[in-house]
């Protein structure tokens, strides 16, 4: 079994803001899959990082799907200018959404994809019950709110179990991890059922570059289970 299936995805988090546009064709000429986009408020994690202007910005340098993280607080007062901006895909943390499926719905009525994420410290339990009205499951794999931190070891056995419960419900929604992915934690993450995988650092900080950064996630996708 291989793992070329794999959808990648990288975090503009950890590019050079100063030439956006330049590091998001870059990724797209490499072959990324979609645009992940990380939105913080500077409540539900301390940072502050960009909005609805770039968004709309990036949307017009990439073919590709963006896909946005919306680490906020209270996201449903924001998703119809998200989606006005340019996002398909629209992640929502469990932990920020007190009406989880009103909000999914939200996504869902502007006819873009709608995504959920957890936090490690959070439950699969949390999203078990609204599984099937989702596209996306992102699995934190560190707690979010900076890039280029440490895989939380162990992690893959909760992407296993949101494998087995979605495979046994007949879910269809993307899994996708986020979090410390590089080309040792890649296929970790992989073979316990990832479909995506998020990597800010592992890409942009590459000291060959971009392109060379893709081919090696990859390429360490592409390695016989086992
Ligand atoms: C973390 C963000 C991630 C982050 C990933 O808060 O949601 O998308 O940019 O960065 P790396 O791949 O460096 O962990
Ligand atoms: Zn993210």
């Amino acid at each position: 079994m291989t793992f070329t299936q794999i959808k990648l995805a990288p975090s503009i988090l950890s590019a050079d803001f100063a030439r956006l546009g330049e590091q998001v064709a870059e990724a797209t000429r490499a072959g990324a899959d979609y645009i992940h986009v990380d939105v913080m408020d500077g409540h539900f994690v301390p940072e502050i990082t960009l909005g609805t202007r770039i968004v709309e910005a990036i949307k017009r340098c990439t073919q590709l799907p963006l896909d946005v993280h919306l680490m906020i607080e209270q996201p449903e007062r924001h998703i119809a200018s998200f989606l006005d901006a340019g996002a398909d895909i629209l992640t929502v943390h469990a932990e920020a959404c007190t009406h989880l499926h009103r909000v999914i719905e939200q996504i869902k009525e502007h006819g873009a994809k709608a995504g959920v994420a957890i936090n490690p410290g959070t439950s699969v339990i949390a999203i078990e019950g609204a599984l099937h009205w989702m596209d996306l499951v992102l699995v934190m794999t560190v707690n979010p709110g900076l890039p280029a931190q440490k895989y939380i070891p162990g992690s893959e056995k909760k992407i296993a179990r949101i494998r087995h419960i979605m495979d046994g419900r007949g879910v269809k929604a993307e899994l996708s991890v986020d979090g410390g992915i590089n080309t040792s934690t890649a296929p970790l993450v992989a073979r316990a059922g990832a479909q995506v995988v998020v990597a800010g650092s592992a890409v942009y900080n590459h000291p060959e570059g971009v392109e060379v950064a893709i081919r090696k996630l990859r390429e360490s996708l592409a390695l016989p289970e086992g």
